[in-house]
């Protein structure tokens, strides 16, 4: 079991889904967690999760706030060891000429500029503190073409393309930097995509050589798992959580 004693983490997305996962997770394995989400509802998650975990409203696409939240956690608990940039949006879903500028400009802010961003202010801080590990949630849209999801893939495939590259220059400071690659998970995020979409839970399953969701805590299982000491030797990786979904 990854241990987290004494480590202090960030979780982006912590309101509900896998970010609430990952965050109950990482206080269940002993870690200190400040929680972010733009929904209010953060702040009841990190009550629910005790004295070990404080909640921070803020916007993962603005600067400011992302610098706000990471110093924040820093001067709170005079460390930081982990970071996991899971917030993140759907956005637009539909073919490429469907798509406006603003909805590849909203999209690639929620889920790009906001790892980006996150990680600018993050390692500076880690570094202070001789290391660190950073987890950016992807998805199998990262690592696969999928019809209908090209702003939301070309997003989740910059995620990629961002942890390699920074797991190449932080990695001789003892900062590792994956990258999981989800399948479908039941969220509120997929539960809406399928409504969005007219797609159903049954066809998606299908595709997954599981023939099922993943729950939210199958994919915290792999952050922490990677987020750990147990994964010292792993770094620039894109791990598909995927029941198999792109093992064909
Ligand atoms: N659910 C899936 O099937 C699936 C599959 C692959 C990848 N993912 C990825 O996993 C991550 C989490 O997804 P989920 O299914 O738990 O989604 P979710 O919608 O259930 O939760 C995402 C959380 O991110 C927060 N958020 C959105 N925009 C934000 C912003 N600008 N600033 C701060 N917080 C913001 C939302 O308020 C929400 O609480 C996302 O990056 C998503 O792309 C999900």
């Amino acid at each position: 079991m990854a241990s987290f004693q004494g480590r202090v983490a960030i979780v982006t997305g912590a309101a509900q889904g896998i970010g609430k996962a990952v965050a109950s997770r990482f206080v269940a394995d002993g870690a200190k967690v400040m929680c972010v989400d733009l929904k209010e509802s953060v702040l009841g998650v990190a009550e629910q999760l005790g004295e070990n975990a404080r909640a921070i409203v803020a916007d993962v696409a603005d600067d400011i706030q992302v610098n706000g939240f990471v110093t924040a956690a820093f001067d709170h608990w005079q460390r930081l060891d982990v970071l996991c940039n899971n917030a993140g949006t759907d956005g637009h879903t539909a073919p490429v000429p469907d798509c406006s500028a603003p909805d590849f400009d909203y999209l690639m802010g929620v889920n790009l500029r906001s790892v980006f961003l996150g990680m600018k202010y993050a390692i500076p801080l880690m570094i202070e503190g001789g290391g660190g590990s950073i987890v950016n949630i992807s998805s199998i849209a990262g690592l696969i073409g999928l019809p209908g999801q090209s702003l939301y893939g070309a997003s989740k495939h910059g995620i990629i393309g961002l942890t390699r590259a920074a797991a190449l220059e932080q990695g001789p400071f003892g900062i590792r930097v994956n990258a999981v690659c989800p399948g479908a998970v039941l969220t509120p995020l997929s539960a809406d995509f399928m409504a969005k979409g007219g797609s159903d839970v049954a066809k998606w399953a299908a595709m997954h050589a599981l023939r099922r969701f993943a729950e939210p805590e199958e994919i915290a299982a792999a952050v922490a798992f990677l987020a750990s000491d147990e994964a010292s030797f792993i770094t620039g990786t894109a791990i598909p959580v995927d029941g198999g979904f792109t093992a064909q």
